[in-house]
């Protein structure tokens, strides 16, 4: 069981990027939305690629279980902000914007009923096997007929490696995910980009990039 809440107040972030990620800018398009469409964020820790999906002209959504992360955020980039308790989460409520601190697992449909499309880097790799599962039903259940989700994932031989980030293959994706359409736009070996997993031998790191279409 991984204690994020420990990691954040231990300031154990190595996952956090100041720039945003180039694939988001990359493959932004394959989400189809619409000028103003809200994108959501499951498990956003305090990620800079929000800011990318604001200047673009987006509404975010966003769930995050670390308060601590959620200040950070809007802290970090000059965002004033305000809270209101509701049944299971504290909302953080900016401009365009808005932030449920709690699990993830707590949000429902009605949450994430106007959401046109998700953005998930970091996230599903977050997880262990048994929570992917649950965390993929979960998204089927939550998001709204006609999303689109871009997708960020990593494959290396797990058995060289501990995650977090998880190893997550093509057709884990495709079991994962079978409510989806689901088409894989780019895959590529960055191992000489990724100097902890040289360190500890890994033989590969393939990046993969997904868009996947809940009918
Ligand atoms: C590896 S980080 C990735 C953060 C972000 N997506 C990024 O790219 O920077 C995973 C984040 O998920 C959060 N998290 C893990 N499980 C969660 C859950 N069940 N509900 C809400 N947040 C969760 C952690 O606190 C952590 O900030």
């Amino acid at each position: 069981m991984i204690d994020w809440i420990q990691r954040w107040e231990n300031g154990e972030t190595g996952w956090h990027r100041e720039v945003t990620n180039d694939k988001l800018v990359e493959f932004i398009d394959s989400l189809k939305l619409q000028a103003g469409g809200m994108v959501f964020v499951p498990l956003c820790g305090k990620s800079y690629d929000m800011i990318y999906l604001l200047k673009q002209g987006y509404k975010v959504i966003a769930v995050e279980m670390s308060a601590l992360a959620i200040e950070a955020f809007f802290h970090e980039n000059a965002i004033a902000y305000t809270v209101q308790k509701a049944e299971k989460f504290s909302v953080y409520n900016a401009d365009n914007i808005r932030i449920f601190c709690g699990d993830y697992f707590d949000l429902d449909a009605d949450h994430l009923s106007k959401v046109e499309a998700v953005y998930d880097r970091g996230s599903l790799i977050a997880l262990p096997a048994d929570l992917r599962v649950k965390y993929a039903q979960h998204s089927h259940t939550i998001i709204p007929s006609g999303c689109r989700v871009l997708l960020l994932t990593l494959h290396y031989p797990q058995s060289q490696i501990d995650g977090p980030p998880f190893s997550v293959s093509e057709a884990e994706v495709g079991s994962l995910f079978e409510g989806f359409e689901c088409q894989q736009l780019q895959c590529f070996n960055d191992i000489k980009n990724e100097p902890k997993f040289q360190k500890a031998g890994v033989s590969f790191v393939e990046k993969a990039t997904y868009c996947l279409h809940k009918k």
